[in-house]
């Protein structure tokens, strides 16, 4: 029967089997499989792994120090973190469309890996030990979705911060890729590894680029980090996390309605909850939240973000809607 202690066992022995010596690179996106991935590798590797993880600026409030601090004190990884915020901030000024954003992020996520990697190559390479594998947080439900071949649609070009260009002269490590979600957080926790990390809902890989809806700016994404904060926490303080599947929360940058609040009339943006619950993310429903939390939320999205005046629900299922709303 399955025991978290006996895979961890399991996965260690082969990661070392398959690594020997080597040095080993690991993209860490701040999510639940990469984390685990690389936590595993370490304990089976130690220094020989180092980390990279790239503030593409489009991150939620916290996540950055939550893999700074609070991931690095939990497993003692070698971390090397890229600030590319104004990188990616310039390259999607005066973008709106949502394919778009989502190939403008993938593609100078991949640029900002590579440069990193390409240094950390040369570096190792100058030591006489090259780095020659790289670790994908791969799980069963992917491997299985990418052998089966049936071919489905393409409906919106998923990208995963993690997901890394193929012509890497890397060796793969992929200890995940017999198991399921649940079974990588059971390991995360018997690792030792954060309750905010392996805990953590699915987040997309472009981040708040594409919650969103309009152009993408510093500002805009202050604001939305304020609003995300105030729905997960009050969420978390609800006890709902284990009946939702995710909650975007969505700025509709490109519209504006009327309001009134203090001394007058305000002219600002509407913030969107799309609260879901769903098994596997293809299809899902809108969930029933408590109609006092919506108010909570409301109140203070309403108050404590400037340039907000209106929390609307998003009341839509998989399909006809996304999850996601680019
Ligand atoms: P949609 O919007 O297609 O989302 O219903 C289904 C699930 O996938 C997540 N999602 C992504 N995850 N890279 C990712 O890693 C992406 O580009 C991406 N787009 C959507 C979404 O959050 C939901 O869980």
């Amino acid at each position: 029967d399955w025991n978290s202690g006996n895979v961890i066992a399991e996965q260690v022995e082969r990661i070392r089997a398959q690594v020997g010596g080597g040095k080993v690179l690991c993209a860490l996106s701040g999510g639940v499989d990469s984390a685990v991935a690389a936590a595993l590798v370490h304990e089976a590797v130690g220094d020989q792994l180092v980390c990279v993880f790239v503030d593409h600026g489009l991150l939620r409030q916290d996540e950055r120090r939550q893999v700074e601090e609070d991931y690095v004190t939990a497993t003692g990884v070698r971390l090397v973190t890229v600030d590319a915020r104004e990188q990616f901030l310039s390259a999607l000024a005066g973008v709106t469309d949502p394919e778009e954003k989502r190939k403008i992020i993938g593609r100078e996520f991949i640029r900002t890996f590579e440069r990193t990697q390409a240094g950390l190559v040369a570096e190792s390479a100058a030591d006489g030990d090259p780095i020659r594998f790289l670790v994908q947080g791969t799980l069963y439900p992917d491997v299985v979705e990418s052998g089966g071949g049936s071919g489905t649609a393409n409906i919106k070009s998923h990208h995963n911060v993690g997901g890394l260009p193929e012509d890497l002269q890397f060796e793969l490590v992929e200890p995940l890729r017999a198991l399921f979600k649940d079974e990588v957080r059971a390991i995360g926790a018997q690792l030792g590894l954060p309750a905010e990390i392996v805990q953590r809902q699915p987040f997309p890989g472009p981040g708040l680029g594409i919650r969103i809806v309009g152009e993408v700016t510093g500002e805009r994404l202050e604001l939305l980090r304020q609003a995300d904060a105030i729905v997960r926490a009050e969420l978390t303080a609800a006890g709902l996390d284990g009946q939702i599947w995710q909650c975007p929360v969505v700025l509709l940058a490109d519209v504006r309605s009327v309001g009134v609040q203090g001394d007058g009339r305000t002219y600002g943006h509407p913030i969107v909850l799309r609260p879901v619950s769903s098994e596997d993310a293809m299809t899902a429903d809108w969930t029933r939240l408590p109609y006092d939390l919506l108010a909570r939320i409301s109140n203070r999205i309403t108050n404590e973000v400037s340039g907000v005046n209106r929390v609307v629900l998003d009341v839509t299922s998989k399909p006809p809607g996304t999850i996601e709303w680019e």
